[in-house]
C-alpha cells in the first residue's frame, strides 16, 4: 500500500516534533527513517498509525486520506519498541489478541495464528508465556502480533534496538526475509545507519523534524546531498577538514591540492570556504594525492586495520585498509586521498 505524507506537521508545545514534511512510501517497500535521538523518527511513525493527530497536513494511504481515522480504522501493524506483550497471556493468546477484539471465530483465530506463528518460525513457542521467551523470541511473537490481522502496512519503531548484537544481525536478514515474503509495505525507524543501510529499500534521513534526504543505501552513500549525511552515513565514519579554495586548490594547514575539475566547474569562488570530506577508505597508501601526516591511532580488527594520520595543521583523517597494520604509532607517512572520490561541501553544508 502506498503512503502518502503530505507537508504533515506536528508539534508538542513549542517543538516541532515533524516540520513540513512530506514523503512518498512505495508499494511493497522498506523505508527506513533513520536519525539521530530526537529527531522526530517515533513522531512520524505513529503519525501514519493514527497514535498521533497531526496539527497540519495530510496522510495518504492509497487514494484514501486517512489523517482523521483513529488506529483502528487504519490497516496497520504496529511494533513497539518494548515490544509490549501481554505477559499474563500465552503467545498464542498474544498473537490472537487483535483478531479477539475483532470477535472472529475460535478455529478462524486457531488458523490465522498457526499462519504466522510458521511465517515468523515460532510454532513450538505458542503455549509459552512471554517471560518463558528470549529477547529474539519475544520479537517474533510481536511482529506475529502485528501482521496476524494482514495490515496494509507494518510500522517497527526501533525493532531491533533491545537485541544483543548477535541477535540483532540474525533479525535483521529475518526481518527483510519476512517482508519481502508477504510483500508488506514497511517502514521501520532505527538510529543505526547500519541496519538501515543493510536492510532497506530506501532511507530517508531525518534531523530536528526535518527530512534532509531521500535515497537508496546506495545514493546516501555515495552521493549525499549534505555534510551531515556524509557523517551520519558510513562506519567508520567520513573525515571532515575546512579549507579554502585558492587557485583551483583546496587548500587547508598542513593539505594542499589540485581540485577536481568537476568541482572547479561548480563555480567555486576564490577565497571560498569549502570543507572537504573523505571515506577512510579514500585515504590508502598508494592514491594519487599526496598526504603527509604522523599515524597517531591503529586499531587491528584482524581482517582490517584502522588509521588515524594527524597532519601538520591538526587536522585528522581515518583511513581502513584490509590486512595487518603495515606501519606503527608515531609513524610519518606520506599516502593519498582519492580526490575524485572525496566530496567538497560548501559553507552551507550542501555538497558540491
Ligand atoms: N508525547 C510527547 N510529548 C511531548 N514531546 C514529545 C512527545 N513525543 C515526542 N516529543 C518530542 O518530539 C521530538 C521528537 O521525538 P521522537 O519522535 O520521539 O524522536 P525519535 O524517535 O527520533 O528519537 C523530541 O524533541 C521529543 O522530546
Ligand atoms: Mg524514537
Amino acid at each position: 500500500m502506498r503512503i502518502v505524507l503530505d507537508a504533515v506537521t506536528k508539534q508538542f508545545g513549542a517543538v516541532k516534533a515533524i516540520d513540513d514534511v512530506t514523503l512518498e512510501i512505495v508499494d511493497g517497500e522498506l523505508l527506513a527513517l533513520l536519525g539521530p535521538s530526537g529527531c522526530g523518527k517515533t513522531t512520524t511513525l505513529f503519525a501514519i498509525c493514527g497514535i498521533h493527530r497531526i496539527d497540519s497536513g495530510r496522510i495518504l494511504f492509497g487514494d484514501l486520506e486517512v489523517s482523521g481515522l483513529p488506529p483502528q480504522r487504519r490497516s496497520v501493524g504496529v511494533v513497539f519498541q518494548s515490544f509490549a506483550l501481554y505477559p499474563h497471556m500465552s503467545v498464542s493468546e498474544n498473537i490472537g489478541f487483535p483478531l479477539q477484539v475483532r470477535k472472529e471465530s475460535k478455529a478462524e483465530i486457531e488458523r490465522k495464528v498457526d499462519e504466522v506463528a510458521d511465517l515468523v518460525h515460532i510454532r513450538e513457542l505458542l503455549e509459552r508465556r512471554p517471560a518463558q521467551l528470549s529477547g529474539g523470541q519475544q520479537q517474533r511473537v510481536a511482529i506475529a502480533r502485528a501482521i496476524v490481522r494482514r495490515p496494509d502496512i507494518l510500522l517497527l519503531d526501533e525493532p531491533l534496538a533491545n537485541l544483543d548484537a548477535k541477535l540483532r544481525l540474525e533479525m535483521r536478514s529475518e526481518l527483510r526475509r519476512l517482508q519481502k515474503e508477504t510483500g508488506i509495505t514497511a517502514v521501520i525507524v532505527t538510529h543505526d545507519q547500519v541496519e538501515a543501510m543493510s536492510m532497506s529499500d530506501r532511507i530517508v534521513i531525518m534531523d530536528d523534524g526535518r527530512i534532509l534526504q531521500i535515497g537508496t543505501p546506495d545514493e546516501m552513500y555515495h552521493r549525499p546531498s549534505n555534510k551531515f549525511v556524509a557523517g551520519f552515513i558510513g562506519n567508520p565514519p567520513i573525515s571532515f577538514a575546512d579549507g579554502k579554495v585558492e587557485d583551483g586548490r583546496f587548500v587547508t594547514e598542513g593539505l594542499d591540492f589540485d581540485l577536481p575539475d568537476r568541482i572547479k566547474k561548480a563555480s567555486v569562488t576564490a577565497g571560498q570556504n569549502i570543507t572537504l570530506g573523505v571515506r577512510p577508505e579514500y585515504l590508502q597508501p598508494d592514491f594519487a594525492t599526496p598526504i603527509e601526516a604522523e599515524i597517531t591511532f591503529i586499531e587491528n580488527q584482524g581482517r582490517e586495520a584502522l588509521y588515524d594520520l594527524t597532519l601538520a595543521g591538526g587536522h585528522v583523517f581515518r583511513s581502513i585498509q584490509s590486512g595487518e597494520p603495515i606501519c606503527k604509532l608515531g609513524d610519518k607517512i606520506r599516502w593519498g586521498i582519492d580526490a575524485d572520490a572525496s566530496f567538497f561541501f560548501d559553507d552551507q553544508g550542501k555538497r558540491i
